[in-house]
């Protein structure tokens, strides 16, 4: 079958079955390869994208399910030009060791800030506590968003 969906503001036409998780639409189709594959099981967040501006763990989401919502993805974020500030935070922060989970936590940082530009420490780390980082850069991925929600707050 194919579907028509809007990624990072563009529309397009992907051809696939019904059952496609978009995690596959996004990176073999599409090519974009800011959402991980991961666990596959909807367990570690590292394929998160925003869709119809909700954060959704696209390896557990089938293409039918999609609709008309826009997908965002990390690449729809900012580019290496003009990074958005969660990227420049991460960055300053160096709140990535394999970078692995980056994608997850930037999408999780984003949904929270969206809905809430002045979070508290607590609810930063509420929002990112099911992000999965084999890593352990939590305290600084936190750091991070922090430093982001406190420009905010200027
Ligand atoms: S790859 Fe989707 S949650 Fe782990
Ligand atoms: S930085 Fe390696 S999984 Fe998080």
């Amino acid at each position: 079958m194919t579907y028509q969906i809007t990624v990072n503001g563009e529309s397009q036409i992907v051809a696939a079955a019904p059952e496609t998780p978009l995690l596959y639409v996004l990176r073999n189709d599409l090519g974009l390869n800011g959402p991980k594959f991961g666990c596959g099981l909807g367990q570690c967040g590292a394929c998160a994208a925003l869709v119809g501006g909700k954060l959704v763990r696209t390896c557990s989401m089938a293409l039918r399910d999609v609709g008309g919502d826009p997908i965002v993805t990390l690449e729809g974020l900012g580019t290496v030009q003009k990074l958005h500030p969660l990227q420049q935070a991460f960055i300053e922060e160096q709140a990535a060791q394999c970078g692995y989970c980056s994608n997850g936590m930037i999408m999780a940082a984003k949904a929270l800030l969206d809905r809430n530009p002045k979070p508290s420490d607590e609810e930063i780390r509420d929002a990112l506590a099911d992000q999965l980082c084999r890593c352990g850069v939590h305290n600084r991925v936190v750091r991070a968003v922090r430093k982001v929600a406190m420009e905010q707050m200027r």
